[in-house]
C-alpha cells in the first residue's frame, strides 16, 4: 500500500459533506475570522489546560471575540490522567450552565489530550455539536487533530471509550511549537518519521537531509513536514474513515509501541514507544522476507539521529519476550485472536499482515 500527494500549505480531508480544511500556516490571531466562515452559532467554548491557556489562551480568545463570538473557556488540568469520562462530564456541565445549544461549538486548544477529550465532548453533547481543532503539540498537528478519532481513557484501557467525530476545521499556528518541550517535539517527530516509512520515501529522505533545520524549528521545514504528514493522513482517512482496512497503516510501530507503553505503566511517551516499535517491526519485516536489510538499517539510523530510542534498553525494566507477546495479544487491533502487523516492504510502502513469525519476534525482542 502506498499513498502519494504533492505538498501544499492547506490540506483538505475529503469526506463528502463532512469535508474540512487543515490550515498549516495559520495564526492564532486569524482563528476568529476563519470560524466566521463555518456557519457556527455565536457561542463558543475554548477547552484547554492551564499550561497552554497561560501561553496562548488570551490570543485565541481575543481573536474569537474580535469576530463577535461569545466566548467562554473551560480548563482541564494538564495530563493524560484527566482524559476521562469525569472530565468530559465537567465539560457538559459547563456547557449546560451556560445554555449552549446544538449550534454552539467547542474549540480544542492544546495537545492530543485536550483534542481527544474536547472532540469526544463535542461528539456526545446534545448528540453532537461542531468542534474545531487548534493543535499546539507536534503530535497533535500531524496526527491526533486530523481524522476524527475522539475519546477518553477507561481505568481498564487507553482510548477505550470514544467516537468518530470529524472537526469542522483544523487551524495551526506553527509558532506555538517554540514553547514545546524538546521531548514532546521529538515524540511528534516519531509520527512524522512514521509517515515517511508508510507512504513517502521523499519525506523520509527530507527528514534525513534537513535534520538541523527541523530541530531548529525552521518555519519552512516545519511547514513542509507537517503539511506532508497531514496530506498523507488526510488521504488515508478519506479512503477509510472507520478503519475497515487501509487506515490501520497509520498504526505502523504501534503494536509493539502499545505493548511497551503498557509494560512501562505509561511512563514512556507514546512517540518514544512507537519509535522502538517501528525499528522492531522493520526488523520483523526483514526477517520475514518482506524487505531487504537496508530497510531496518535506514529506519533505525533515522530514528536514532532524532535522539529517539531504538531498542528495549531504553525501558526502565526489560520485560521477558513472553510478557511482550502477552501484551501484544491484548492490543485492541488484534482480530480473531491474530495480531496484524504493519510491515514495511520498502521505505514508503507497507503491508498489513497476519503472516509474522512469533519465534522470530521473540528472537528480535531478546537481542
Ligand atoms: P499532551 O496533549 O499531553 O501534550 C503534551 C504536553 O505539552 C502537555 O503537558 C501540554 O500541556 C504541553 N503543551 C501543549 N502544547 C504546548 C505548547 N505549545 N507549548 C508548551 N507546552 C505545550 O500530549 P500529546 O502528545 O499532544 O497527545 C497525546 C494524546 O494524543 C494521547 O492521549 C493519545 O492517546 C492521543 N492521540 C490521539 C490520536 C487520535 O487520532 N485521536 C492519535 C495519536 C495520539
Ligand atoms: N492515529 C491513528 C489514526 O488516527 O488512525
Amino acid at each position: 500500500m502506498s499513498v502519494s500527494h504533492p505538498a501544499k500549505g492547506a490540506v483538505t480531508v475529503n469526506l463528502g459533506d463532512r469535508s474540512y480544511g487543515i490550515e498549516i500556516n495559520g495564526s492564532l490571531e486569524a482563528v476568529g475570522e476563519q470560524l466566521t466562515q463555518l456557519g457556527l452559532g455565536r457561542k463558543i467554548a475554548v477547552v484547554t489546560n492551564p499550561t497552554v491557556k497561560q501561553l496562548y489562551g488570551q490570543r485565541l480568545i481575543d481573536s474569537l471575540k474580535g469576530a463577535e463570538f461569545q466566548v467562554m473557556s473551560i480548563e482541564i488540568p494538564d495530563g493524560e490522567e484527566y482524559k476521562t469520562l469525569d472530565w468530559a462530564n465537567s465539560i457538559y456541565t459547563a456547557l449546560l450552565i451556560n445554555h449552549f445549544d446544538r449550534q454552539s461549538a467547542l474549540v480544542a486548544l492544546g495537545g492530543g489530550v485536550i483534542g481527544d477529550l474536547t472532540g469526544f465532548a463535542a461528539a456526545t453533547f446534545m448528540r453532537g455539536i461542531p468542534f474545531v481543532q487548534v493543535p499546539s503539540t507536534l503530535l497533535a498537528m500531524v496526527d491526533s487533530s486530523v481524522g476524527g478519532k475522539t475519546g477518553v481513557n477507561h481505568p481498564m484501557g487507553k482510548n477505550m471509550i470514544g467516537a468518530f467525530h470529524q472537526p469542522k476545521r483544523v487551524l495551526m499556528d506553527l509558532g506555538v511549537l517554540k514553547t514545546l518541550a524538546k521531548e514532546e517535539f521529538l515524540a511528534g517527530m516519531a509520527e512524522v518519521i512514521k509517515y515517511g516509512i508508510i507512504a513517502d520515501a521523499a519525506l523520509f529522505d527530507y527528514l534525513d537531509t534537513h535534520r538541523t533545520r527541523i530541530l531548529d524549528l525552521d518555519p519552512d521545514a516545519l511547514g513542509h513536514i507537517i503539511g506532508r504528514s497531514c496530506e498523507i493522513k488526510a488521504d488515508v482517512v478519506a479512503k477509510d474513515e472507520r478503519e475497515a482496512g487501509l487506515r490501520a497503516i497509520l498504526n505502523f510501530g504501534h503494536t509493539i509501541g502499545h505493548a511497551i507503553e503498557t509494560l512501562e505503566n505509561y511512563t514512556m511517551r507514546h512517540g518514544y514507544a512507537v519509535a522502538i516499535g517501528m525499528v522492531t517491526a522493520s526488523r520483523l519485516a526483514h526477517e520475514g522476507g518482506f524487505c531487504d536489510s537496508s530497510v531496518p538499517e535506514r529506519v533505525e539510523k533515522l530514528i536514532k539521529s532524532y535522539g529517539l530510542p531504538t531498542g528495549l534498553s531504553a525501558l526502565k525494566r526489560r520485560p521477558a519476550p513472553v510478557e511482550f507477546l502477552d501484551a501484544i495479544q491484548v492490543d485492541k487491533k488484534a482480530e480473531g485472536g491474530t495480531v496484524r502487523f504493519v510491515l514495511p516492504k520498502k521505505i514508503g510502502e507497507v503491508v498489513i499482515t497476519k503472516e509474522w513469525d512469533e519465534t522470530v519476534l521473540q528472537k528480535i525482542l531478546s537481542q
